[in-house]
């Protein structure tokens, strides 16, 4: 039977990236830092409200996924985050029979358990799903507000407090990995790019502990290798490798090797342009 697996099949997809898990932002945690850049923090809590679906596009290490934890924590809801990927299956999301000591079980996916809870449920990368996964948000993401478990021959209604977030980067997408018209217009969305300079030194300085002075000459130097994504390099460095780097300098490593490991080597490997990095580096640094 195709759809029955062994309890250890699925206890090793729920902690590699099949079967998703919450992510431990429970009711009553604390929100991790997350700093507005615009009105995100209002369009969420009003689309919570309201039962309207969300999607984010943006970049790699803009936020997105911070963002979420975030706002899970503020509005008090548990968050289940799954990672999607080209063989992630609709069962996989909405769950399976297991056999558990010779009897047939049935164990609900991640979707499934935040639809029961009223939980956030968040598809990471949701492009990359198959088209069987999009085709099974579709009843949840429109006033249906429904999933209907064809294994099983139930149909849960959405709890109160679920919300299906799903996020991309709009960078990666290639023809065939697009989300059909009828899966995105079910969704409120909302484009995340790298925040303003101000607001990323803020950031930096906060999740490194680096002086706002050395945190600003990182931004710069983002801000400027930003500016050549698309010629040499298919990403500009992100607001992560930003922290990481701002994390080794005040950790004590000398700013030009944390920037060389933690912005030129990560963003690319072709040796001239590495070599053009690190002129602009010490154009910018001196
Ligand atoms: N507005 C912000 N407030 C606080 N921290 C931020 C903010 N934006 C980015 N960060 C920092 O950048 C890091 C990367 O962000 P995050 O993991 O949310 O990126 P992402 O957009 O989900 O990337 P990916 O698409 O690769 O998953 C965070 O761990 C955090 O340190
Ligand atoms: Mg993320």
């Amino acid at each position: 039977m195709k759809d029955i697996a062994t309890d250890s099949a699925t206890d090793a997809a729920a902690t590699g990236s099949g079967m998703g898990t919450g992510m431990g932002t429970g009711t009553g945690t604390a929100p991790p830092f997350y700093l507005p850049v615009g009105d995100e923090c209002a369009v969420f809590a009003a689309a919570h409200a309201n039962r309207l679906p969300l999607l984010l596009k943006g970049p790699t290490g803009c936020g997105k996924t911070r963002f979420v934890v975030h706002m899970a924590a503020r509005l008090g809801r548990p968050l289940h985050t799954v990672a999607c990927h080209d063989d992630l299956s609709a069962a996989d999301l909405i769950g399976r029979y297991l056999l558990k000591g010779g009897e047939t079980v049935w164990m609900d996916g991640p979707l499934t358990r935040a639809v029961r809870e009223g939980a956030i449920c968040y598809l990471d990368e949701v492009v990359e799903a198959r088209k069987d996964v999009t085709v099974v948000l579709h009843p949840l993401t429109d006033d249906r507000r429904i999933l209907p478990i064809d294994r099983t021959g139930e149909e849960i209604p959405a709890a109160a407090g679920f919300m299906l977030v799903a996020s991309y980067n709009p960078g990666y997408q290639n023809l065939l990995k697009t989300l059909k018209p009828s899966t995105r217009q079910r969704f409120v969305a909302i484009e995340f790019g790298f925040p303003p300079e101000a607001r990323e030194v803020q950031i930096v300085s906060a999740e490194s502990g680096l002086d706002e002075e050395r945190a600003r000459l990182l931004v710069r130097l983002a801000t400027k290798i930003r500016a050549l994504k698309g010629q040499d390099i298919e990403e500009g460095a992100s607001t992560r490798l930003l922290v990481y780097c701002a994390t080794l300098i005040r950790e004590g490593m000398a700013m030009e090797r944390a920037i060389s490991v933690a912005i030129v080597e990560p963003l690319t490997d072709d040796a001239d342009t590495r070599r053009g990095l690190h002129d602009l580096v010490a154009a910018v640094c001196g």
